[in-house]
């Protein structure tokens, strides 16, 4: 087990990100996120794999929530091998989401770490990129119950929690085609749409109190199974990879006193754009 030690740059058990450091501006003590417990939604593969994994190399415990047991079970026992820190597998198909599920998880949550700090809406069904004309009934119900209904009521059902943390945050993952729709994207543009609404919403609400800070994250083209089935002509390594947008995804988690450096302040609300982001550090 590796153990984690105030240096900032101890990242060797984890390549692909320490590959990525030196371009950071962002300091990040290696226990930046120590105590802290983070929920990570389709923690099994592409971004929320990379969250899950940086999150817990920074000392948080991270619940992860996904589809397939074992693409989980992959994530988690990295965790266990490179570090000090206590993650735990909640398989879930956010397409049959129920309230019960939600009271559930936010028993076991609050029963195992008492409180949430982070909440990461990854988790996302593209569905098939036809026309308006031709797109199935049923298949807007699974993307818009994926993308939206599911991250209303996990909001919903561990806002308690969240408002249990000295300073939480929560992340939707948004799209470029949630801000400004294209022809075929269909569900998945509407979807996102109405994640960008929530995520206003909810900041708006929460903004007074002060403790719970809402973003949404336009990852762009990044190189994972969703972006290749989206888009399966184009050549993966012309796309940053996941670890290469986890020093934003770092900096929105962390309290101002556990980063040094030319650190970026963010409003509550914020729509960020990781492309954007990167072009700014490299
Ligand atoms: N990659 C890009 O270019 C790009 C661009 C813009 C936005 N995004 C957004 O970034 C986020 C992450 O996507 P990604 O590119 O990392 O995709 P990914 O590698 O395909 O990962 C998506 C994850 O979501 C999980 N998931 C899908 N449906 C689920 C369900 N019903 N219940 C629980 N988990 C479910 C998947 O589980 P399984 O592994 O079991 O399928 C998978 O672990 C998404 O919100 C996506 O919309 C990505």
């Amino acid at each position: 087990m590796t153990q984690t030690n105030e240096l900032t740059n101890n990242l060797s058990h984890y390549p692909e990100l320490a590959a990525k450091q030196h371009h950071w501006q962002h300091d990040f003590r290696s226990d930046a996120l120590k105590g802290k417990t983070i929920l990570v939604t389709g923690a099994g593969d592409g971004i929320g794999s990379a969250s899950a994994k940086t999150y817990a190399s920074f000392g948080a415990n991270v619940i992860l929530l996904g589809r397939t047991r074992s693409k989980l079970e992959t994530v988690f026992d990295w965790i266990e091998t490179h570090t000090n820190t206590a993650s735990v597998i909640v398989p879930c198909d956010l397409e049959n989401l129920d309230s019960e599920t939600v009271e559930n998880l936010a028993d076991s949550i609050a029963e195992n770490f008492g409180q949430l700090d982070g909440l990461v809406h990854n988790a996302s069904r593209l569905g098939p990129k036809v026309p308006i004309a031709h797109y199935p009934a049923d298949e807007w119900q699974k993307v818009m119950q994926t993308n939206v209904n599911a991250v209303f009521m996990l909001n919903k059902g561990l806002f308690e929690l969240l408002d249990k943390s000295a300073n939480a945050c929560v992340i939707h993952t948004s799209s470029s085609v949630g801000r400004e729709a294209r022809a075929y994207w269909g569900a998945y543009a509407a979807s996102k749409f109405a994640l960008e609404g929530l995520n206003q919403l909810f900041a708006d609400e929460t903004e007074t109190a002060g403790n719970i800070q809402v973003y949404s994250v336009n990852p762009g083209g990044t190189r994972t199974a969703m972006r290749k089935e989206a888009y399966p002509l184009e050549d993966p390594s012309t796309l940053p990879t996941p670890e290469d947008h986890m020093e934003l995804y770092l900096a929105l988690m962390c309290t101002a006193d556990q980063v040094s450096g030319d650190v970026v302040t963010f409003t509550t609300g914020q729509q960020l754009d990781a492309r954007t982001w990167l072009q700014r550090t490299s």
